[in-house]
């Protein structure tokens, strides 16, 4: 298997697990109360080690965030406040399993925000480049098949000065012995930043350098966060089309060979009622036996 297909193939094996855990996050009341007390949903924007409120206030307008790889956290925040007062956030949330999503949300009758379609390592198809202000991505960037050129693509949709904030547990590949969804680590090597499997290694500081800025921090919790930001236009060579095609039609060619290989269809349809079962079972549990039971399983 060429590497683009293996890391493709692992990529759409971890969908199954992502929708189960969130369609029974959501068919609980008490696990989706749990997750809005948790959220910002409702509140002035809030990301940890960047003033997002100073930074987009600053910006002249309502300035428009993409939430990208959002899951169904709503985590970040949907409004500024501007001369005291509150307003709403033209914050857009995107994830490519946006159709899964918003059926959920139709399924459990819960009201939040639709999902829009699109995918990290392709954003400028979906949003025009120098149109956005501030890019977020938590937790979703490890799990993107292309994580570098993921980078590149939110800094293509920023305008010039806008930033894209990195917010990621380090190391979460090697943590979840690349399982499902993760296949890179974040981490950073002094101040850089670094992003690394066991195939590649990527300084995405020295990269960018030229035409955006990284600046890496710690959260209290030691989750690696980067801002990114843009200086100038992303050189051509970045924005790669050609490799692009080849990999949607990669993407494409595996899901049809998935649906003509009875095996195969019926292996992910087992996984993900497999996956729903065990996390309907996990949700009802409280938050610290579910700790318990992921920190048991991680150490084998
Ligand atoms: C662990 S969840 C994080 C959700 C949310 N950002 C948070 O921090 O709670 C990872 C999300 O990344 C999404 N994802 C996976 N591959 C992606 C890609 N190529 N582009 C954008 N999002 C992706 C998954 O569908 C999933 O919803």
């Amino acid at each position: 298997m060429d590497n683009t297909r293996d890391s493709i193939a692992r990529w759409m094996d971890g969908i199954p697990y992502e929708v189960a855990f969130w369609n029974n996050t959501y068919r609980w009341t008490a696990s989706f109360n749990r997750l809005k007390r948790w959220s910002h949903y409702g509140s002035p924007i809030q990301l940890e080690g960047f003033d997002a409120q100073a930074f987009l206030a600053s910006k002249t307008g309502n300035p428009k965030v993409l939430d990208v790889g959002c899951g169904m956290s709503y985590a970040t925040g949907n409004y500024l406040l501007a001369d005291g007062k509150p307003h709403p956030l033209d914050i857009h949330y995107v994830d490519p399993l946006a159709d899964s999503f918003n059926r959920i949300l139709a399924r459990h009758h819960r009201e939040m925000p639709r999902i829009e379609f699109g995918m990290i390592e392709f954003l400028s198809a979906f949003y025009p480049a120098h149109d956005v202000s501030l890019v977020i991505v938590q937790n979703a960037l490890d799990h993107s098949a292309r994580p570098l050129k993921g980078i590149c693509e939110c800094l293509e949709v920023l305008e010039t000065g806008g930033c894209l904030y990195l917010k990621h547990h380090p190391n979460e590949a090697e943590t979840e012995h690349y399982k499902g969804f993760h296949q890179y680590n974040i981490c950073e090597e002094g101040t850089d930043l670094v992003i690394w499997n066991k195939q590649e290694r990527h300084n995405v500081t020295a990269l960018l350098n030229g035409f955006a800025s990284v600046a890496t921090s710690r959260t209290e919790d030691g989750e690696v966060v980067a801002v990114i930001k843009k200086l100038r236009d992303v050189p051509p060579a970045f924005i790669t089309d050609k490799a692009d095609k080849h990999d949607l039609c990669r993407m494409v060619q595996l899901q049809i060979a998935d649906t003509g290989n009875v095996r195969r269809a019926f292996k992910n349809k087992l996984a993900y009622w497999k996956y729903n079962l065990i996390q309907c079972a996990m949700q009802r549990l409280s938050w610290h036996t579910r700790m318990k039971i992921k920190r048991l399983i991680k150490q084998h």
